[in-house]
């Protein structure tokens, strides 16, 4: 086989196998058999990147940097709905419609997904674009990072399709992929998102497309547009939909009259709890496309369509104290202590006050009784004081001043919001949360620890730092025990350090000392030092010494590191409790530099350039390659506008050259290449 051949084989065998995992959820082989197959493809398009296919599953991992997102005229504007929280508009809604086209109608029901609109073009079969709403006129591009959507197919299957259409659709995040983010932001002390919504789309507003492809949006559709579509129904163009490879919505009914409409919301305001994706309402619309351009537009929505908004519950209850929680970050949270209240379905007891903002802006005074509301989501939400139970003369709740951990003052920087204990090195939780961030799968990976035994170290006093882990001996963990007390129904738990237990820790603890310089980076627990920004750190300084010696500007000059990345980390190294574990650590043998073949990073000259290499040069494309991610580069497959630069060998395919010509992409030669990153 060619290697031409080869790549248009595997790119077809990939995508099958993408087609039976995420839409059929019915894959044939393993995570690890598609990896392998997946690598042998990056492989080959490197080398012959003027074979890359349209559809390449490559593109699904992303690569590409985007910054500036292009403004696109949307072919036909992006509507948006008329909305109601009340049974009686839909029967007028219903009524209205009757008027005018003086017959029963069908609806179709459908979920409405609490994410942001999207309009995807497929043109002759390929995915081509992707564009956000906008204003409805005109929107952004972002087609690199939606092509990183599993559910969205590069090339349909089937035929049948027009030259044109386009899909519009939900991009939205499931409760899980939410939560992880969450929690991962969380432990690097990044504000968290507020819900699944808002991390969609700062998710879909990233400039790198790899960090979308890591984060996994996901994508619901829910119309079709364009000429020649063969369907009279919008539900029929839906199901045709399935035929072109589109995973469609598993909740799309069919009804006749406005009262199975009302049928299928009931069930939907109590089903929505068991969904892994949020929805805000359910969405009516009109069967049959001739129906839906009788009825026509109002000035913003269509006629033959309406969004009925679930109602969140919502009782007042009086405040009985509040807590202040502080994370593993240090961040106090305040949290109130409510007199218990049924509230769709579950008693709520709790409901996090968020911060001292909020809480100042809700204005609470004691004695209050507050609003509390819940929604489509499982988290109750306090909206508002319940000013007719409010009593004379109520003294307003002022915040703690004091950490009720360790009792050190609190603080507050500027621009944020977060009050935070600053007793970092001595606050309990923040010291357990620096041990659990340091143990995990990203980090040193002690999985042999996990989070109850570090906790139980920490208790008997064992463990107080994150250095104290290499000085642990056999001795002292054998028989090590603690009792958890039943809670909640759950029976009592005993945790002890058997003689395997404790041989498998240490042996997990001398196994991490291989742990490369890049990830103990990132576990030593620098405030805003995520991982990437770690293996960024890593690769610019090489080892710990170049680093802690930084200055301000040196730091700012590694990509992606500004101002509050920069002063967090100076102000790590000029903590000398920090600079003892870092010492310490190094004496236990823990990776402070980064290993040799690696440590050929010579520059930064092409950070955050995206590169296409193409043709042949005097060394071998792996070493060019490796050359351009030593030197900060980024290698992409297939040239867009996008692309920084094409290096280009000999014998470049004519095919590339018109492409980087007529996009404006310079093509640099192999010497220009070497001048550029200081080599000659
Ligand atoms: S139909 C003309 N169907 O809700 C038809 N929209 O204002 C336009 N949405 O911007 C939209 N789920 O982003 C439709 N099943 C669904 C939907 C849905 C969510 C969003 C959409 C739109 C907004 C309504």
């Amino acid at each position: 086989m060619s290697p031409q051949e080869e790549i248009i084989a595997l790119t077809a065998e990939l995508n099958r196998h993408n087609y039976n995992y995420y839409m059929l959820d019915a894959p044939v082989i393993s995570d690890y058999e598609f990896d392998q197959l997946l690598r042998k493809l990056q492989d080959l398009e490197v080398q012959y990147p003027q074979f890359v296919q349209p559809d390449s599953p490559t593109l699904r991992v992303g690569g590409t940097v985007t910054k500036k997102f292009e403004s696109v005229a949307h072919r036909y504007p992006m509507l948006s709905l008329g909305n109601t929280y009340s049974e009686e508009e839909l029967l007028e809604f219903d009524n209205r419609i009757k008027s005018i086209v003086n017959q029963d109608i069908e609806y179709a029901c459908e979920l409405k997904y609490d994410g942001l609109a999207i309009s995807i073009w497929y043109e002759n079969g390929l995915m081509t674009r992707a564009v956000t709403r906008g204003d409805g006129t005109k929107g952004d591009d972002v087609t690199a990072n939606v092509r990183t959507i599993k559910s969205v197919p590069l090339r349909l299957q089937g035929s049948g399709y027009p030259d044109f259409f386009e899909v519009r659709g939900e991009i939205l995040m499931t409760f899980a992929r939410f939560e992880a983010l969450n929690k991962e932001r969380e432990d690097i002390g990044e504000p968290p998102f507020a819900n699944p919504r808002n991390a969609a789309s700062g998710t879909l507003k990233l400039q790198e497309s790899a960090e979308v492809a890591r984060r996994g949006l996901d994508f619901r559709l829910y119309y079709v547009m364009g000429e020649n579509l063969a369907d009279t129904t919008h539900y029929d163009s839906i199901r045709r939909l399935k035929d072109w490879g589109f995973r469609v919505p598993d909740v799309l009914e069919k009804v006749s009259g406005i009262s199975q409409v009302i049928d299928f919301m009931h069930k939907w305001d109590v089903e929505r709890k068991q969904l892994d994706f949020p929805i805000d309402g359910i969405v009516i619309k009109v069967n049959r496309f001739d129906l839906q351009q009788q009825l026509g537009m109002t000035a913003k929505n269509p006629r033959w369509a309406i969004a009925y908004k679930f109602k969140a519950e919502k009782m007042s209850t009086p405040l009985l104290s509040i807590d202040y929680q502080v994370g593993r970050t240090g961040i106090v949270t305040p949290v109130a202590n409510l007199q218990p209240v049924p509230l769709a379905g579950t008693i709520v007891k709790r409901a996090t006050l968020h911060n001292a903002d909020v809480m100042a802006a809700l204005d609470i005074r004691e004695g209050d009784s507050l609003f509390v509301e819940k929604g489509g989501e499982i988290i109750p939400k306090i909206v508002g004081v319940d000013l007719d139970k409010r009593l004379p003369d109520a003294h307003p709740v002022a915040f703690v001043t004091h950490c009720p951990e360790c009792g050190a003052e609190l603080r507050r920087n500027e621009d944020e919001a977060g009050i935070f204990c600053p007793n970092e090195m001595h606050c309990p939780p923040q010291i357990k949360g620096k041990l659990e961030h340091f143990i995990g799968r990203k980090a040193m990976n002690l999985d042999s620890l996990g989070e109850g035994k570090v906790e139980i170290l920490y208790d008997c006093g064992l463990v107080k730092n994150i250095a104290d882990f290499y000085d642990l001996t056999f001795n002292q963990l054998l028989g090590i025990e603690k009792r958890f007390p039943a809670e909640d129904g759950k029976p009592e738990r005993v945790v002890s350090f058997r003689e395997k237990t404790v041989e498998n820790i240490l042996a997990g603890i001398a196994q991490s000392k291989q742990v490369p310089f890049e990830r103990v980076l990132f576990a030593i627990g620098i405030r805003y030092v995520g991982e990437t920004t770690a293996k960024k750190l890593a690769r610019f300084f090489k080892n710990i010494d170049a680093l802690s010696a930084a200055t301000r500007e040196e730091l700012m000059e590694v990509n992606d590191v500004g101002d509050r990345v920069a002063d967090s980390i100076i102000s790590y190294f000029n903590n000398p409790e920090n600079l003892e574990i870092v010492i310490r650590l190094r004496k236990a043998g823990l990776q402070f530099e980064i290993a040799e073949d690696e440590g050929v990073v010579s520059s930064d000259e092409l950070q955050g350039k995206s590169v296409v290499v193409s043709g042949v040069f005097t060394i071998s494309r792996d070493d060019i390659k490796k050359m351009i991610e030593q030197h900060g580069g980024k290698n992409v497959s297939s040239i867009s506008k996008n692309t920084d630069f094409v290096l280009a060998g000999e014998k470049m395919g004519p095919e590339k050259r018109k492409k980087a010509e007529a996009l404006g992409v310079p093509i640099i030669s192999e010497e220009e290449f070497y001048k550029m990153i200081g080599a000659i």
